[in-house]
């Protein structure tokens, strides 16, 4: 399932995010690509030691940690570093998969990928060209969302970035292992918060019903998580 999260940023912190990109110190993507990749994946990156990289990054992690759709979607456990990529002149991504382990030693940190995420930091007219693709049970999906808004979607999906033919398009993406790996079951219970929300709104603190839901919640939390 994908997951349309909106204002992760917000216009001002898109307008930050995008001068601060404007004058960052891009590389080639390929270096970062894994031997297949490699010969798909056509694309500039900022480097994952660069400075800006890892503050704009912890901005976005301190945004998502406090986004409730975020938390009730994802079900976070581990969140990798954001990666900031910059697609032009025809650049592109072809089909590929997440690498299901991903191991960053100097962080000391090893995710198993369960969630992909893609936050677009251009907006849809700023570049033609330029979807992300994604491979979904019911076919493919193309997603090409307003600057500041993130989709998740499962990693195991085979999915690709449409080559870019005018303008530029910057994204931040990042990985995520859930503390509920299996896809149908975090929807489940996304489904369920999501419905516990909007039923809670209008009803009293200690409504006996709304509890009832929550206890099943959490037992089905409790379930299917692996923490
Ligand atoms: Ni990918």
């Amino acid at each position: 399932m994908l997951i349309v999260i909106e204002n992760v940023l917000d216009r001002d912190e898109v307008g930050h995010f995008r001068k601060r990109l404007a004058a960052a110190n891009w590389i080639d993507g390929a270096q970062t690509a894994g031997s297949r990749s490699v010969a798909v994946k056509q694309n500039l990156q900022l480097d994952r030691g660069d400075s800006d990289a890892a503050e704009l990054g912890n901005l976005i992690l301190g945004k998502l940690g406090r986004h409730p759709l975020f938390v009730s979607a994802s079900l976070a456990e581990k969140i990798w570093p954001p990666v900031f990529n910059l697609y032009q002149d025809g650049g592109h991504y072809g089909a590929h998969s997440d690498a299901a382990l991903m191991r960053l030693p100097e962080h000391n940190l090893t995710i198993r990928s369960d969630l992909s995420a893609t936050l677009f930091l251009s907006d849809p007219d700023e570049y033609d060209g330029g979807e992300l693709l994604i491979e979904e049970q019911f076919g493919a999906q193309a997603v090409k969302l307003a600057a500041g808004d993130m989709v998740l979607y499962p990693s195991s999906s085979l999915h690709q970035v449409a080559p870019v033919t005018r303008g530029q398009r910057i994204c931040a993406i990042t990985w995520m292992q859930s503390a509920v790996s299996d896809t149908s079951a975090r929807t489940l219970l996304f489904d369920l918060d999501q419905s516990i929300q909007s039923l809670s709104a209008g009803r009293a603190k200690d409504d006996p019903d709304i509890d009832r839901l929550i206890h099943v919640y959490h037992n089905l939390l409790r379930r299917w998580a692996q923490v």
